[in-house]
């Protein structure tokens, strides 16, 4: 494995020795380059929780390894489905997964839907690239990469195939606070694309774009409501308001398995509160981990069916 070139199975895998969920260590990120063997579904939900794998189509898969966990192992499929389906409440990838592994609880089964996620990812980055004007200096914020799910990315998949089609000229990398999925994770993955990049306090995103330094904002998603509201990291919301404000576009790019047509509208959507000792050891916090951006705000959602406005203009 090199510094951020990673294949699908350095992200996540199955291995029926064991047998073990592995995952790389993304807590860890960049600094080590460590691997986590999860032994138990027990173990597969602290990690989740705990972000050593996170993003939303990740999580997903990596609960469905823990599906073909437990059934290698002989555990009660229902209590295994229904302790990773609490791990984390926002992404629907998830539920998705459980859902799609209900049938077939097989590592086959797993992995099938791991490469069919990083194939939705490639596809979607093709149709996202076609929104790209040549020199485009895009902003984006928290990790849509590879990292974030099982391959290749969403929101960095599109910045990817872009940069190779010649129209991406630089990124502004939002560090992402509270704890930096962008100034660890995304600007990895950048440097090892050799996409020309800058990591920015979140803070600095407006000034950038009332100087005329930013084209666009490309992000990913943890839930797209049936209305086209859409839950990303915390802050993504703010960069829309943002956007608009600065006449910019704003797109959002995430496989299918992100939609989620029960969830009628933003306000419905679960929002992860983390604790507040990722933000102070001291004093009190509060800790919302994603927010809502209103469909009316969301120039274009990027599938890998193709693109489409949520809301005509
Ligand atoms: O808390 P995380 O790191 O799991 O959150 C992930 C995100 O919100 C990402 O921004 C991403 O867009 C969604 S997954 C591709």
């Amino acid at each position: 494995m090199g510094r951020g070139d990673l294949e699908p199975a350095d992200i996540v895998r199955f291995e029926e020795d064991g047998p073990t969920v592995v995952l790389l260590d993304q807590r860890r990120l960049p600094d080590e380059v460590v691997e986590l063997e999860c032994r138990t579904v027990e173990e597969l939900v602290v990690a989740i929780r705990e972000l050593a794998v996170r993003g939303a189509p990740a999580i997903g898969i990596a609960a469905a390894y823990g599906v073909a966990l437990a059934a290698a192992r002989g555990d009660d499929l229902d209590a295994a489905a229904a302790a990773l389906a609490a791990s984390r409440p926002t992404a629907v990838n998830l539920t998705w997964a459980l859902a799609e592994m209900r049938h077939d609880p097989s590592a086959a089964h797993a992995r099938r839907l791991h490469e069919e996620e990083v194939a939705r990812c490639r596809a979607m980055a093709a149709h996202a690239a076609e929104l790209f004007g040549p020199g485009t200096r895009a902003l984006t914020h928290c990790n849509a990469g590879g990292l974030a799910t099982g391959g290749y990315g969403s929101a960095v998949g599109a910045l990817r195939a872009a940069w190779e089609r010649g129209l991406l000229a630089h990124v502004w990398v939002d560090e992402t606070r509270p704890l930096l999925q962008g100034s660890r994770l995304t600007a990895w993955e950048l440097e090892t694309a050799g996409i020309p990049h800058a990591v920015i306090a979140d803070s600095a995103a407006a000034s950038l774009m009332a100087a005329g330094e930013v084209d666009c904002v490309v992000t990913g998603a943890d839930r797209i409501a049936a209305n086209g509201d859409t839950a990303n990291k915390i802050g993504t919301y703010s960069l829309a308001v943002l956007a608009a404000h600065h006449d910019l576009p704003f797109y959002v790019v995430a496989p299918t398995s992100t939609i989620d047509l029960d969830t009628p509208t933003g306000a419905d959507i679960p929002i992860e509160e983390r604790s507040g000792a990722e933000l102070t050891a001291r004093f009190p916090a509060r800790n919302p981990a994603f927010d809502v951006t209103p469909a009316e705000l969301i120039t274009a959602i990027v599938t890998e069916h193709g693109v489409r406005q949520p809301v005509a203009p």
